[in-house]
């Protein structure tokens, strides 16, 4: 059951219409399905029903504080990589105590917030990184719960901007020398090590590399256990990949049956990471077509939303489906998809044939709810857009479109001028 169906021709999300959200909030506009939230972080849930473990989602793919919300309220944490998500998290009511804290670069006041907060733990990714988490929990007379973010050297056979878990990434710590940093953060005083760690990428299809990943990281925890160390978790990343075209990624159900029967004799407590999985195809990017043109080699669509909305298939290459929101289109075309913005990696769709879409249509593009919104910025000098949650027959504007004067709010003209 797909919660972004057509009635009559017309897209809904849920029980509400499409066309009527955006006759009222205005396009470019991102919608979320409440429904589709809770029914993707249920089956990653169910999927380790049984096993001590926590679903820490995954902030950066969407932050918005009513997504956030919506998991913590079905038992979820979070996973962050900076303070201001870490902000977000506890602004929309994470327990501290399921969060856990990825990234390569900490600052101090960064690792102080978070100490403060009470979080479960940090994934550490460099030696110079532990040094410097125990000296911020020495100053605050506090212990600090660590994991080491291990770099494991298995290719998830994903796209190369989202491969992690390679040597040459500059993610984690090497798995051959994760063993002499553990010592090493034995002999730390204000560290409390729990868990090992890591992230192989993002968007994987298959379940094999997460398989090679702990047969390699059981390897560790058996050594880390022979130091005396007393592991308590055993943090598995995010990674499994939704379908944007004709991907066909294992079900969560896969997965999980997959690591629980990798991981079931540790006695580890387990972590997940995911993001795209639950908020992928949750949420859409609508946008309305301005003007349509014939150019000399090709036809253009030109939309009101951009790469600075959507980044992904710029950035990426990214395939997102495209859908009329209401359906009264005459034939296809095969057209690009273009924005606004002056630069010619403008597109969100390229050589594809796609309804022909006339001036004033409205256009959905599919599988937006994950690295959509919160991948967008101001270039161009263009407002960042609402969100907005469905839930049945309801909805509500959950972040308000900017307006122009947002734009130069904390901006100053200098005095000398
Ligand atoms: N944990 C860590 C440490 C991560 O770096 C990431 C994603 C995740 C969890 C969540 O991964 P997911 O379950 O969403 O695959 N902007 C790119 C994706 C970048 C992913 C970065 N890290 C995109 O739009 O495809």
């Amino acid at each position: 059951m797909h919660y972004f169906q057509y009635k009559d021709e017309q897209l809904h999300a849920e029980e509400v219409s499409i066309k009527d959200i955006v006759e009222r909030v205005g396009t470019p506009a991102y919608i979320y399905s409440h429904a589709t939230l809770e029914r993707h972080f249920k089956a990653m849930d169910d999927a380790f029903a049984g096993t001590p473990h926590t679903i820490c989602y995954s902030v950066k793919a969407n932050s918005s504080l009513g997504v956030l919300k919506t998991f913590i309220n079905l038992g979820g944490g979070v996973d962050i990589v900076s303070g201001g998500e870490l902000y977000r998290a506890l602004a929309a009511g994470v327990d501290p105590k399921k969060v856990v804290y990825s990234g390569v670069g900490k600052r101090d006041d960064e690792i102080a917030y978070a100490l403060d907060s009470g979080i479960l733990l940090f994934n550490v990714e460099s030696e110079q990184e532990l040094d410097r988490i125990d000296m911020v929990a020495g100053h605050l007379g506090k212990k600090a719960g660590i994991a080491l973010r291990v770099n494991p050297d298995v290719d998830p056979e994903t796209h190369p901007y989202i491969t992690t878990g390679l040597k040459k990434a500059k993610f984690g710590i090497n798995i051959e020398r994760a063993l002499e940093q553990y010592a090493r953060a034995k002999t730390l005083q204000n560290l409390e090590i729990i868990g090992v760690d890591c992230h192989i990428g993002s968007q994987l299809t298959k379940v094999s590399p997460f398989v090679d990943t702990i047969k390699k990281l059981k390897r560790l925890v058996a050594g880390v256990r022979e130091m005396g160390i007393d592991l308590k978790y055993l943090d598995l990343g995010g990674g499994l990949g939704i379908q944007y075209n004709d991907e066909v990624p294992p079900l969560p159900s896969e997965y999980g049956k997959a690591i629980l029967e990798e991981t079931k004799d540790l006695g580890l407590h387990l972590l997940f990471e995911p993001g795209r999985n639950l908020v992928g195809n949750a949420g859409i990017l609508v946008a309305k077509c301005l003007f349509t043109k014939k150019g000399d080699e090709k036809d253009f669509i030109i939309i009101d939303a951009g790469m600075n909305d959507l980044a992904r298939p710029a950035l990426y290459g990214s395939f997102h489906g495209v859908q009329p929101v209401v359906k009264d289109q005459e034939g296809t075309v095969v057209a690009d998809i273009v924005g606004p913005i002056c630069e010619s990696g403008d597109f969100l769709v390229k050589e594809r044939e796609v309804p022909n879409f006339k001036q004033g249509d409205f256009v959905a593009f599919m599988s937006a709810g994950a690295y959509g919104f919160t991948m967008s910025s101001n270039y161009n000098s263009r407002p960042r857009v609402p969100e907005i949650m469905v839930k049945g027959d309801r909805y509500e504007v959950i972040r308000e479109r900017e307006k122009v004067e947002d734009l130069i709010k904390g901006e100053h003209l200098p005095s000398f001028l």
